[in-house]
């Protein structure tokens, strides 16, 4: 066949309809928009929220879908299209420079994002994520009431949760540094109570410690480890000071377990966020002794040996010493 510029034209336009058939009428035909078990409608808050998420480019940044082949990302739930039902637009974007927010809602309670989207370093000391205190309180409110919704049913499961324990937190906060500690530590599973940190407190753990600390922590509980960084003020109970934890030490000498647990998971309904998901074991340990040598002048560091260089020596015969009562009046 000769090549003529009819032919051209036509061919083009075939070409584009059939693009279009494939990837605008066939998905519009098929798609199915009954809403999906955890889908609910939006509040006004939160459609106003929407609009500012379209408006200020988070997607750019940010997903709200989950793929199959996401479960291995710690993934909540895969997304179906009824989670969509309504949303105009539904922006599922497709850049994953910030994590995906489609399940976002009850992740961190309300104080957390107040003290993020003021300005992100202040949770995360390297983030990139831009500041948006420029949007002023009742646009950050509105925002705020957005990212809660993603998930639907299953993120107001969360974020009642999350309003329920903070009112726990915040009572043992206002009881007292003893009161508080007690409950903080009520929660811990007891096989975790007595446990030492397993990894040596050598000057190479403790520089990762250091450097975990700067990256991940110092914004919230402060560069002397007395809870008076950046975010402490938007956070209520506000980030823990680790100093007062020298009294915890008079009834047990054992920090290490504890620390893990709570870094690992995280502390529900206080900005405590889990770091499960982004800091592996050793790294968790390294924290934890740094967090005990730096702020507490302690640590329980390998004790006991347990299959890891066990030739170190117990602490005390290198100068630390749990303090006595009298001490930490
Ligand atoms: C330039 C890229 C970028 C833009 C634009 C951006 N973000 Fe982010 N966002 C990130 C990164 C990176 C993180 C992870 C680090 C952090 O927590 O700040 C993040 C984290 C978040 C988180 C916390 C997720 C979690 O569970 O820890 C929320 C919520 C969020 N962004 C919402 C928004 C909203 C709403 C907007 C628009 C107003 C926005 N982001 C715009 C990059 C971006
Ligand atoms: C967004 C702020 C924030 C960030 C970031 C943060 N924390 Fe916390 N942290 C808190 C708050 C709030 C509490 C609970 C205070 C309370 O309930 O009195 C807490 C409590 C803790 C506890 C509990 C101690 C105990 O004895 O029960 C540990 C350990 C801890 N944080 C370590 C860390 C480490 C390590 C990092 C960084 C890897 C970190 N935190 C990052 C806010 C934060």
């Amino acid at each position: 066949m000769k090549m003529t510029p009819l032919l051209l034209v036509f061919g083009g336009l075939m070409v584009f309809w059939a693009s279009v058939f494939a990837m605008v009428i066939i998905p519009a035909i098929t798609l199915d928009r009954t809403p999906s078990e955890i889908w609910r409608p939006w509040t006004e808050k939160e459609a106003k929220g929407h609009d500012l998420y379209v408006k200020n480019g988070c997607s750019y940044c940010h997903s709200q879908f989950i793929r199959n082949f996401d479960w291995d990302l710690g993934a909540e739930r895969i997304a179906a299209s009824g989670d969509y039902a309504g949303q105009t637009p539904a922006i599922l974007g497709t850049e994953r420079t910030g994590p995906d927010l489609s399940q976002a809602g009850g992740e961190h309670p309300d104080d957390w994002h107040a003290a993020h989207f003021t300005n992100p370093r202040f949770t995360r000391p390297e983030s990139l994520m831009p500041s948006w205190e420029f949007l002023g309180k009742e646009n950050l409110e509105n925002l705020t009431a957005y990212i809660q919704a993603e998930g639907g049913r299953d993120a107001d499961f969360r974020v009642a949760r999350q309003q329920e324990w903070k009112q726990a937190a915040l009572a043992a906060y206002q009881s007292g540094p003893d009161a508080n500690i007690q409950w903080l530590h009520g929660q811990i599973p007891a096989v975790w109570q007595p446990m030492p940190n397993p990894y040596p407190a050598t000057p190479a753990d403790l520089g990762r410690g250091k450097k975990i600390y700067q990256q991940f922590c110092i914004h919230c509980h402060g560069s002397m480890g007395d809870g008076n960084g950046a975010a402490a003020p938007y956070l209520q109970p506000p980030p823990l000071n680790f100093t007062l934890l020298r009294r915890h030490l008079v009834e047990n000498r054992y920090i290490g377990g504890i620390f893990y647990y709570q870094i690992m998971n995280g502390i529900t309904g206080t900005g405590m966020p889990y770091f499960k998901r982004e800091l592996e074991s050793e790294k968790i340990w390294d924290v934890s002794n740094y967090l005990a040598v730096m702020f507490l002048g302690y640590t329980d560091a390998n004790l006991e040996p347990r299959g890891i260089e066990a030739s170190y020596e117990p602490p005390w015969k290198n100068g630390y010493e749990a303090p006595a009562a009298e001490d930490v009046k």
